[in-house]
């Protein structure tokens, strides 16, 4: 099956997507909701692996039925250059390393380096209306979006970006906004919002304001503290309908020759070892959406790659779940989790 090729970099791919499938996909038994809008299934593409709506039509094609938009911004950006994906090994036995060696070989798990590159908005958002456009009931499009602030902004200016990027978004056509406030690969102010709750709070009531009507998903990082968490948790509530987690694990990759890679900066690792950490933070945050009675849903993401840990994240108590690295390794994914069952 076709898939996204990491020797080649962000723009060949975007321009090299694969056509959609002709062929059967396996029905999955029971209701599912996405943010409490009826979908066909609970399986998604996390923002990352779907560059276009070619790319979203094409997974689409193969059984996922939830597909978010690569993250998208209300001016032009470039993307890093390569490496764009660098495997890497995660030390046994650790839960949180400082760095992380590189490999040749894919072993489930890789540094992401992109830097939320991002078309120009009339071109996303064209985009955006016309794939909506070819996709069936059943499915949700949800277009994930950035701020991209100057040196200079204030909260303020921010959230403004934020609200105007989830504002065209809707307009466009999206089923709904998962705005991203947790960049590892960026070091701006919209990479980390999710650590200053205050801040949080400021912006998620600003997208609620700019997209009152639409569900409005916030995709956070990974929390070391489970008190900081939780103050994430109360700031940002009142406006959402649902928390995504966790977007890719920060550390520093070293390669062969012992130089740190991307200039010794952080990178978000995607894959296999990130799954634990995962779970722990989808438990907390079960847990203060129980506690606190709010009508927030958790969806999980990172390190998910088989049958069970969809089951596992729904006996979590998640909504739904979605895949990347797993899904850009065997995009068959959903087929056969479709067909082994959950
Ligand atoms: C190729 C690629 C690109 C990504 N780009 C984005 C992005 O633009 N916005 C975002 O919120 N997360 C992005 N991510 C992070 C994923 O959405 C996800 O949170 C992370 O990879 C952990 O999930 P995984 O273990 O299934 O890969 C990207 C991941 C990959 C692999």
């Amino acid at each position: 099956m076709d898939r996204y090729d990491i020797r080649k970099d962000y723009a060949w791919n975007f321009d090299h997507a694969p056509e959609p499938v002709v062929g059967d996909v396996p029905a999955v038994d029971g209701d599912w909701t996405y943010c409490g809008q009826p979908v066909d299934s609970p399986l998604g593409i996390a923002a990352g692996p779907l560059l276009n709506g070619r790319w979203l039509l094409y997974y689409a094609s193969l059984g996922f039925d939830i597909l978010t938009y690569k993250t998208v911004r209300a001016r032009e950006r470039e993307s890093y250059g390569l490496p764009n994906l660098q495997p890497i090994a995660w030390p046994s036995g650790k839960a949180l390393p400082e760095e992380v060696d590189t490999t040749t070989a894919m072993e489930g798990s890789w540094a992401i380096s992109f830097g939320m590159p991002s078309k120009p908005p009339r071109f996303w958002q064209d985009d955006v209306t016309a794939t909506r456009s070819r996709l069936a009931k059943g499915k949700f499009l949800s277009v994930s979006v950035v701020a991209t602030p100057g040196p200079d902004d204030s909260i303020d200016d921010v959230a403004a970006d934020y609200a105007r990027c989830a504002r065209w978004a809707v307009d466009s056509g999206a089923d709904g906004v998962e705005a991203n406030f947790s960049c590892p690969n960026v070091s701006s102010v919209d990479g980390q919002l999710f650590l200053n709750a205050t801040d949080a709070g400021i912006v998620a009531a600003r997208l609620r304001e700019a997209v009152p009507k639409k569900p409005l998903l916030l995709k956070v990082g990974h929390f070391t503290d489970k008190e900081r968490a939780r103050a994430f948790f109360e700031a940002v509530a009142p406006h959402i309908d649902a928390l995504v987690m966790v977007n890719g694990v920060s550390t520093r990759v070293r390669n062969a020759h012992g130089e740190l890679l991307f200039e010794g900066r952080c990178r978000g690792i995607g894959g296999e070892a990130i799954r634990g950490l995962v779970f722990e933070q989808l438990a907390w945050f079960a847990g203060f959406i129980r506690e606190s009675g709010r009508p927030v849903r958790l969806i999980g993401v990172g390190g998910l790659g088989q049958a069970a840990d969809v089951s596992q994240a729904l006996g979590l108590g998640c909504e739904a779940v979605q895949f990347a690295t797993a899904a850009m390794l065997d995009p068959g994914l959903g087929l056969a989790i479709r067909k082994e069952g959950f």
